[in-house]
């Protein structure tokens, strides 16, 4: 790692108490340890929480690289439970892709390991956490930031992370023990009762008037959707799911499962001033996720320049006109039609009619795809619920969501579907091998809203 580049992460830390930051230089295999630990979540007044988490910490540590960089990490399962992990949004082989029984053997518990080696062609937002057992693993803690810099970033001040996740925890802080519910995997999911940023419960994020900050959200809760307000800001979003957006100023930013979004958030407040940021995304649930505090310093500079655009990552545009069609059909759910023999072995949702089990052994494509070919699938939401779908492998645009176009086509790789609603997504399926398509709230997707694409 250059100079430049440590000074960068340095300060990254130091100013906003961030999830640490592991280098990696290009060539020297780190360890991400998946283990038990400690971890003050709610406040030094309240007991620590037993978490699991990668490297002792939740989030796990920031893997910061450089887009065209190689990534290679070996993962040490040091729990009591199998796992895997999944570098989400990024275009990887698919023996990396960490989808136990389909592209790797799980990694075992007590010791086993696994070593991950791949490129990063996009710059961008992404993350990694287990694919097995998701909805207890992910809701014990196990997730970390993968940032992918442009080979030319944007200035700003600083460039963080907030790592968003949600917990149901007890009065003693404890996580509860009721995962795969009835209830959590036939509604909404398991939606918690603490949110944290970069593993606290916080009441305050320092800025410094005049500075800007690139802020990147990821959404790393098993169920819980966002809807972030910036109180007295404007913030613009730059990228969406690890994808440049052409830059636009947003009032609330809507976050499903595993989205992330790109802000510039240009600190316009006076000296001294408190802002508060409001997650509304439940309206009856509001509530205050923390205060963006100024420093009474003054302010670092009058004007804000223009908002950057990022350049567009190397992902190749569907044929539009010549795409084969294809309609994959979501359903089931409490409000839904769901023959009973399914609820009973804790089924209870459906891809174009089936149920895909978690860790099953060589499932059956839905789909298999011409390697090379353009695709448009009409997602069709068939449930009263909402549904983060998500493709691994590929980038996808989005044509169309929730009954409107989308200008510009956004790219990305995980799509928030609303309750009885529709999307229309378009790829290049170019990326060989079989690959998950599911949706991100875990309790839907272990209780069977999952398949495979397959391209060949
Ligand atoms: Cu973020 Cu199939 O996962
Ligand atoms: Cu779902």
């Amino acid at each position: 790692m250059n100079r430049r580049r440590f000074l960068k992460l340095a300060t990254a830390g130091a100013a906003a108490s961030v999830a640490p930051s592991l280098a990696l230089p290009a060539d020297a295999p780190r360890i991400l340890r998946a283990e038990h630990a400690e971890q003050h979540l709610v406040g030094a007044t309240n007991p620590e929480t037993a978490v699991w988490a990668y490297g002792g910490t939740v989030p796990g540590p920031e893997l910061r690289l450089r887009q065209g960089e190689r990534l290679r990490i070996e993962v040490e399962n040091a729990l009591p439970v199998d796992t895997t992990v999944h570098f989400h949004g990024i275009r990887l082989p698919n023996a990396m892709d960490g989808v136990p029984n389909l592209t790797q053997a799980p990694i075992a518990k007590n010791g086993g390991r696994f070593m991950y080696e791949f490129d990063l062609p996009d710059a961008g937002t992404f993350w990694y956490h287990p694919h097995l057992g998701s909805p207890e693993q992910v809701g014990r803690g196990l997730y970390g930031a993968l940032v992918v810099e442009e080979r030319e970033p944007p200035a700003v001040d600083r460039d963080l992370v907030w790592v968003l996740s949600d917990w149901r925890l007890d009065r003693n802080a404890r996580i509860t023990g009721d995962f795969m519910s009835f209830m959590d995997a036939s509604h909404a999911g398991r939606i918690g009762n603490t949110v944290t940023v970069n593993g606290a419960v916080r009441d305050v994020f320092a800025v410094r008037a005049g500075e800007r900050v690139r802020l990147r959200l990821i959404n790393a809760s098993n169920a819980r959707i966002y809807g972030l307000r910036f109180e007295g800001h404007e913030p613009w979003v730059i990228a969406l799911e690890g994808h440049p957006v052409a830059p636009r100023a947003a009032e609330r930013i809507v976050l499903g499962p595993a989205m992330r979004a790109d802000l510039v958030l240009d600190c316009k407040g006076d000296p001294g001033t408190r802002h508060r940021v409001i997650d509304d995304f439940y309206q009856r649930r509001a509530y205050r996720l923390l205060d963006l505090e100024y420093a009474s310093d003054p302010a670092l500079r009058k004007t804000s320049g223009p908002v950057p655009s990022l350049p567009a990552n190397p992902v190749t545009q569907p044929d539009l006109a010549r795409a084969e069609r294809h309609r994959v059909v979501f359903g089931g759910g409490m409000m839904g039609a769901m023959p009973s023999q399914r609820t009973q072995r804790g089924m209870f949702w459906t891809v174009n009619g089936k149920v895909l089990p978690e860790g099953h052994h060589h499932p059956d494509p839905m789909l298999t795809l011409v390697r090379g070919k353009s695709y448009t699938l009409e997602l069709i939401n068939d449930t009263s619920w909402h549904h983060p779908i998500h493709l691994h492998g590929h980038v996808f645009r989005v044509l169309e969501r929730n009954g409107r176009k989308v200008e510009g086509g956004e790219w990305g790789d995980t799509v928030l579907i609303d309750p009885d609603s529709r999307a229309e997504i378009a790829f290049v399926a170019d990326n060989p091998g079989d690959w998950m398509f599911h949706c991100h709230v875990l309790e839907h997707q272990a209780s069977g809203m999952m398949a495979v694409i397959r391209v060949a």
